[in-house]
């Protein structure tokens, strides 16, 4: 099978001009790009880098997660997944690249699986909305947070808990799978206590980093992924990385490239997918790119600021919202084309219209051909602009190549840190959020009792600035 390829030419000064990155930069990040790689490695599958490991080490749990995916597909009408960040945006991306774009409208017998919803957030509407379209008698929640006490997901779990209990009474045990951390938090203190079946999130891997650990495999199982192809595709990804030679290691290139244009002040990463099943790629991508490396201190305890504001955008849609900008505002972005070669459905257009040449010459040719010339005539007018930008190219969207690209944005996730000097892999800065809010709920505790008084001592809000 063929492999993902990278066109990193509109990246670089010789072709896209003053703005882009000198090859002598490149040639000189050398050494560090070496240094990075060698940070990556000797962490490979120890502390938090143990997302390494999965393309690997998961023989056993893919045959568990494709026996509870049988019994899944057997049994239930709707699969719902309760998770928020890496424990959502993972599975909805590789649900929308691999499976039908209207999945849940398709009849049963064309679906093989259950419907699929995935509730990342707590719009009370939307849980309303949820539960006017499923019945509970017929639905399998997956509770997944690494946690296991994440507010959001876990009064889900209490809302489709109680609803279970009187719909199905003692059955409900039956309805809940679960995925979270073997040996931390309460919510695998839970399980235990009432028996559902568990799958766990090794200790090295982080939300963003788990989309290929039961977190994602499991949802992909249900609805007829091939999960060893999605984990065979990082592997081959990992393989085709191993190397410390920056020109011949893509991945390593590419956090040089990403880490140069930081530098150069384009703060701004567009993920550009030309392609409906990749859009949400790029909500995987921002926050992997976003919560890994904006950081304030580097590892030695050093003020930076550093990191990369993701954007997500998708071809061709977007050409008629934000490109204006991406050609003519500021020269602080770097935008990735995601490039599908073959699709996998042809939209003939058919002929009509002939005395309008201006819509004529469209008949007899196809949305493949349009959607690929519209991509094409972006990519020229992001390179008249003098903008730079790096093209991924996907032979087709399937497990193999979706395996490689998530395997592929993890590691220049991870090489970028290193270089970056920066740890990519925790998230301080949401902490504070978390305990305003739970303070806020009344938590009872002296912290945030502490945080509730704290919060008093705001500024007033002068009424002036109030309509
Ligand atoms: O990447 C991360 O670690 C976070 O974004 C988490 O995925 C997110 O906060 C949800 O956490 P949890 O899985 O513990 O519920």
């Amino acid at each position: 099978m063929e492999g993902i390829r990278f066109d990193f030419n509109p990246m670089m000064a010789e072709y896209v001009g003053e703005h882009g990155i000198a090859r002598a930069d490149m040639e000189d990040m050398q050494a560090s790009l070496r240094a990075a790689h060698a940070m990556v490695e000797q962490n490979r599958g120890k502390g938090m880098q143990g997302w390494m490991d999965l393309p690997y080490n998961q023989d056993g749990v893919l045959t568990a997660i494709e026996e509870a995916a049988k019994r899944v597909r057997d049994t239930f009408e709707s699969f719902v997944v309760l998770g928020i960040g890496g424990s959502a945006l993972g599975p909805a991306a590789v649900h929308q690249a691999l499976r039908h774009l209207h999945y849940n409208e398709l009849p049963r017998e064309k679906r093989g699986g259950p419907r699929l919803y995935i509730e990342d957030n707590i719009d009370p509407e939307r849980m309303a909305a949820l539960l006017d379209v499923i019945d509970v008698r017929t639905t399998c929640f997956n509770v997944i947070t690494k946690s296991g006490g994440t507010a959001e997901t876990m009064s889900q779990y209490l809302i489709v808990l109680d609803l279970l209990k009187k719909a199905v009474g003692d059955d409900y045990r039956r309805h809940i799978l679960i995925t979270t951390s073997e040996n931390k938090g309460f919510l695998i203190k839970i399980a235990r206590q009432e028996g559902y079946e568990t799958f766990y999130i090794p200790d090295g891997v982080g939300g963003r980093f788990s989309e290929l650990c039961p977190v994602g495999l499991l949802a992909a199982a249900v609805t007829g992924v091939d999960v060893r192809a999605l984990v065979a595709g990082a592997r081959e990804m990992d393989q085709r990385c191993l190397g410390d030679d920056p020109w011949k290691n893509p991945a390593l290139f590419e956090a040089g490239l990403m880490v140069a244009a930081m530098r150069k002040g384009a703060n701004i990463s567009v993920m550009l997918p030309y392609a409906d099943s990749l859009k949400l790629m790029s909500d995987w991508y921002a926050q992997l790119w976003a919560e890994s490396l904006g950081k304030n201190l580097t590892l030695d305890g050093k003020p930076c600021h550093v990191g990369q504001t993701p954007v997500k955008a998708l071809g061709v849609t977007d050409q008629h919202s934000q490109l204006q900008l991406y050609t003519e505002g500021p020269f602080d972005k770097v935008i990735t084309f995601l490039k599908v070669d073959a699709f996998r459905a042809e939209t003939p257009i058919p002929h009509g219209c002939e005395d309008v040449p201006t819509i004529a010459f469209l008949g007899g040719k196809s949305h493949n051909q349009l959607i690929e010339a519209e991509r094409q005539g972006t990519e020229y007018a992001l390179y008249r602009a003098g903008r730079m930008c790096q093209i991924i190219s996907l032979p087709a969207v399937n497990e193999t190549t979706v395996g490689q690209l998530l395997y592929f944005f993890e590691l220049v996730t991870a090489y970028a840190g290193a270089l970056l000097n920066i740890d990519a892999f925790n998230q301080p800065g949401v902490e504070e959020s978390k305990l305003a809010a739970y303070a806020v709920m009344g938590y009872d505790s002296e912290k945030h009792a502490a945080k509730r008084e704290e919060m008093k001592n705001r500024p007033a809000r002068h009424p002036d600035y109030m309509f």
